[in-house]
């Protein structure tokens, strides 16, 4: 089976994909007093984090297809990695900046930019070099995101964001923990 491709070192520039993502809807009025061009585009990249994430939580169910030794570690593990939480918290970001949440599975599909997550893969190994994949691709978008918010003066979003990359960092450390015997490089 062909390997899948690493996620390459953080760079400090956006996927190309990102900039497929569509122009964000109009907004509704606010009182919130940040600016509205800065509400914008921080909702702009809020829906496409949250397209990831809901893509992210569907793909951790895959769990249900691991074969060998290592099924039942790796199926509870799997499915500790909850981050529906994290989705509701970038929806309900999106919608206190005036904007909506588009958090359909069909947007979703549409939208998101994460690796897509092979049905074929069967063992563990597969398994956990797939999931740690896209555990890397996410928090390596949340933390381009934090700069940006930071730069729109949305210290808030800054906040939100800080979590949940936080939170996928652990993630990403108790998966990629399965891929790391012998020495550090
Ligand atoms: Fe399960």
């Amino acid at each position: 089976m062909a390997r899948r491709t690493k996620v390459t070192p953080i760079h400090r520039t956006r996927d190309s994909r990102e900039s497929t993502r569509p122009e964000a809807a109009g907004l509704f009025r606010t009182k919130n007093d940040l600016p509205e061009r800065a509400r914008q585009e921080t909702v702009s990249l809020l829906n496409q984090r949250l397209a990831d994430c809901i893509d992210l939580q569907t793909q951790a169910k895959q769990h249900w297809n691991v074969k060998g030794p290592n099924f039942i570690a790796l199926h509870t593990l799997f499915d500790s990695v909850d981050v529906e939480a994290y989705a509701d918290l970038l929806a309900e970001r999106v919608v206190q900046l005036g904007g909506r949440a588009d958090g359909t599975a069909r947007i979703v599909a549409q939208q998101t930019i994460l690796l897509d997550y092979p049905l074929t893969l069967t063992t563990g190994e597969e398994h956990v070099a797939a999931l740690s994949d896209v555990l890397a691709q996410f928090s390596r978008s949340t933390r381009i995101d934090i700069e940006e918010a930071t730069e729109l003066e949305d210290a808030a979003t800054a906040d939100i964001l800080t979590e949940i990359t936080r939170g996928i960092d652990k993630w990403l450390w108790m998966v990629e923990a399965h891929q790391q015997g012998g020495r550090a490089v």
